[in-house]
């Protein structure tokens, strides 16, 4: 694993270069994308390097690593509203070849067509990932089993404590998402995670110095050949 440490503007720069790389390489790079805060400002950064042309998604395809049960793209928590809000209606990208999985569709078999469409479309060439405070990559809770395909799984309570900021009350957070699974993200052929602030800098300790351990699902990347971890300096700060 690679280890950046930078403030958080500057860590949105050197990660948003990272995919300028990679589009002027491969323009029709399959991307993999996710939701929460931290991207926030990467998101922004690509809107703007695509709006002065230095950027263009023409010929991406993108597949979302998660999305909430029972909320459909129209919804404005769901993952898909997100998605469309924050970065797929401020580049060029071709709506049609975004992906986020159902929140509608609750068949377990369909949720694992996810991953062949994902081998069908070439594979994710590069994965982005964010750190939930309990070491969750995706919604892959503590104890998924690191063989895991795309899958519906039970939010745990700190999980939907978390999110409950983006709800009127925590009742109103959804109980069940459907989530890329371990192994979908581990074969990804590059991914990138950030982590930003305090709050995130005991497990970022844990997932990159600590024992490889489906107790902190972030901890499989240890295993992978091309991981990049971008951190602010809050982040990092018990590394
Ligand atoms: C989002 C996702 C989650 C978040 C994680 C961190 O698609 O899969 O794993 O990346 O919960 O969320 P933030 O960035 O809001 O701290």
């Amino acid at each position: 694993m690679k280890i950046y440490v930078d403030t958080p503007e500057k860590t949105a720069e050197a990660v948003a270069k990272k995919y300028v790389a990679l589009l002027a390489e491969k323009p029709n790079a399959v991307l993999g994308f996710a939701t929460g805060s931290t991207p926030l400002g990467l998101y922004a950064e690509l809107a703007k390097l695509c709006a002065e042309n230095k950027i263009s998604f023409k010929d991406v395809s993108t597949f979302n690593l998660d999305e909430y049960l029972g909320l459909d793209g129209t919804h404005d928590q769901s993952y898909r509203y997100f998605m469309n809000k924050n970065l797929f209606e401020k580049i060029d990208i071709d709506i049609s070849r975004t992906r986020v999985p159902s929140g509608i569709d609750t068949d377990p078999e369909k949720a694992a067509q996810y991953d062949k469409d994902i081998e069908a479309a070439g594979g994710i060439d590069l994965q982005l990932l964010g750190l939930g405070n309990n070491g969750h990559i995706g919604f892959n809770e503590p104890g998924t089993p690191f063989g895991s395909v795309t899958h519906i799984v039970e939010l745990t309570d700190s999980t939907r404590q978390a999110n409950k900021r983006f709800f009127n009350s925590i009742d109103e957070v959804p109980t069940h998402s459907v989530t890329m699974g371990i192994k979908t993200v581990m074969n990804a052929r590059r991914i990138i995670l950030m982590a930003l602030g305090k709050g995130k800098a005991d497990i970022v300790k844990k997932f990159i110095q600590g024992e490889v351990t489906p107790e902190v699902p972030a901890s499989v990347l240890q295993l992978h050949p091309d991981v990049e971890v971008y951190l602010d300096f809050d982040a990092a700060s018990l590394l």
